[in-house]
């Protein structure tokens, strides 16, 4: 079963949101918007643009004909007829429906930002629709959620990648390339993909190409590696970008994207959120893992050699062009790393779910990535060549991805992050041990949230037959269970415990000696801040003592 998820596009959904779109704007760099409205919405559409003024530019103009030609920008108040009207004008556009009637209309993608301002829309039942519809078009039918959706005061939602799945999905690669006008890419993948052979995948449909193949990026991408690469991309005259491999190859491809596209010899001036303006550069990503859904997520992390710290980018200007999920890619996975990466998805997930940024339509993807893993990680563990399996935990990383990046995560990623700073533990491996104890220090704030997600974790009928003040506990017991299980399957390498993580020489990566580092490294993690519960110094050391 072939999926295709089409680009979310930003939807910027709640209060005051026409402001948001004027600064929006103003990093896309617009200098000439225009309100396109139809005559009988004038009115409103005139009030409107009052709203994004006064951010923007003193007056915004606004017209019921045909925009000039210098506009750069159009802002279409109404709702299906507008859009319908502009859908092949290639000018970057939003659509801001001024009534309920007009954001009923919508059931998908239709610009580039969709503006549902509280101002103007107030319908409960209209929006609960609309975010469903939303998700279940951008997830071609994947994505949705039983019970109320949680509908918060004000969010933010993009993914602009669209999504290429199937077993043999790679076979889309030449029709994109073309479409986009690439004829000279340059393929970054690292030594380990092309030693297994999986390189060739890729060789084989691009024949018709120029191609040109960098193959040492490190496991951690770093900011030399970077500009080593966006060198050769202008020296050898390259017209775009395909990074084939796992986190770190994608991780490097968004650097060197943000570096290529605007000539920056230092990426640390684009470093923070939201600082990225639009980049140009045609860039493909191909995950050879299921787990970090880094095809889709607004981040990158990359390690500044010369000043010796990470830099996180976060920007939905650094999400690929396409994203695209071959499950032959992924079927010679090795057990135990098919079983950590898979808890890396389901933490992605369950943070998204639990944590203080999640959003109706991140709820959405976060859910149906829950229900994916819970039907195909442990069955891909029995049989790891079939594809059904490893195409399920290619969406399951992917919708993950799409969720996390846009309410981002909390505590399990906040610990876990510098325990791998610090003591170079697999960040897979991290998410499994701090899963469950993190849920349990949670725990007075995610009951409901727990209970709710017993169905996606444990199947509606193991729900159903458990007492109401049981569900959040048996929540977190499946997912313990679920290690406990990968632990069995994979020879015990799977671990439950940092005490578990050990080198080749049987020598413990994590000593609690080191718990001290740890918890002030986590203490400057930006994740911190979406952890439901309060955590401090003591509260860190606590929960690895737990973990150890
Ligand atoms: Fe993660």
């Amino acid at each position: 079963m072939n999926k295709v998820f089409k680009p979310a596009g930003t939807v910027l959904f709640g209060r005051a949101m026409l402001a948001q779109l004027a600064s929006e704007m103003a990093l896309l760099n617009v200098k000439y918007p225009v309100v396109v409205t139809l005559p009988d919405t004038m009115k409103k559409a005139v009030r409107a643009a009052g709203k994004l003024a006064p951010g923007f530019i003193s007056s915004l103009p606004v017209t019921s004909g045909d925009p000039p030609e210098e506009c750069d920008f159009l802002i279409l108040a109404g709702g299906r007829a507008l859009a319908d009207r502009y859908a092949v004008d290639s000018r970057p556009k939003a659509l801001v429906p001024l009534t309920d009637r007009h954001l009923a209309e919508i059931d998908g993608p239709v610009s580039d930002f969709l503006v549902a301002d509280s101002g103007f829309i107030r319908d409960r039942k209209i929006m609960e629709t609309f975010l469903r519809n939303y998700a279940f078009a951008v997830s071609d039918g994947l994505a949705q959620i039983p019970g109320n959706l949680k509908i918060p005061p004000a969010f933010t939602y993009s993914c602009r990648t669209a999504v290429h799945s199937g077993d043999e999905a790679l076979s889309e690669l030449p029709r994109l390339l073309r479409e986009q006008g690439v004829t000279r890419p340059l393929v970054l993948t690292d030594k380990g993909i092309v030693a297994v052979g999986l390189l060739e995948k890729l060789t084989e449909v691009t024949g018709g190409f120029d191609i040109e193949v960098f193959d040492d990026i490190p496991p951690d991408s770093n900011s030399r590696v970077v500009n080593r690469i966006s060198r050769l991309y202008r020296e050898k005259d390259r017209d775009g970008l395909i990074a084939f491999g796992g986190g770190s190859v994608l991780d490097t491809g968004k650097g060197v994207y943000l570096n290529v596209s605007l000539q920056a010899d230092d990426l640390g001036e684009w470093a923070g959120s939201n600082r990225i303006p639009r980049l140009t550069t045609p860039f493909i990503a191909v995950p050879t893992t299921s787990g970090t859904g880094s095809e889709v997520t607004k981040a990158a992390v990359i390690s500044d050699e010369d000043r010796g710290r990470k830099v996180l980018f976060i920007s939905s200007n650094l999400q690929p062009d396409h994203g695209i999920l071959d499950s032959r890619l992924t079927a010679s996975l090795p057990p135990h790393l098919t079983s950590i990466t898979g808890m890396d998805a389901l933490s992605h997930a369950v943070e998204a779910f639990t944590c203080l940024g999640k959003n109706p339509l991140s709820d959405q993807m976060a859910w149906k990535a829950v229900e994916l893993i819970r039907d195909h990680l442990l069955p891909c563990m029995d049989d790891p060549q079939d594809l059904e399996h490893r195409r399920g935990l290619a969406l399951a990383s992917n919708l993950a991805g799409q969720a996390f990046s846009n309410s981002m995560v909390g505590m399990v990623h906040t610990v876990g992050h510098s325990v791998g700073g610090v003591c170079h533990v697999p960040h897979g491996s991290c998410m499994s041990i701090l899963l469950p104890p993190s849920l349990e220090y949670n725990y007075e704030k995610i009951e409901p949230l727990l209970a709710e997600l017993l169905p996606a974790l444990a199947g509606q009928e193991t729900a159903d037959a458990t007492a109401a003040p049981e569900k959040a506990r048996k929540a977190i017991e499946t997912i313990r269970e679920m290690n406990r299980i990968l632990k069995e399957k994979t020879g015990g390498r799977h671990p439950e415990r940092f005490s578990e993580v050990v080198t080749r020489e049987g020598k413990p990566l994590v000593e609690k000696s080191d718990f001290q580092e740890i918890a002030r490294t986590a203490l400057g993690d930006g994740s911190i801040v979406y952890n439901p519960e309060e955590l401090r110094f003591e509260d860190i050391l606590r929960v690895l003592e737990e973990c150890y």
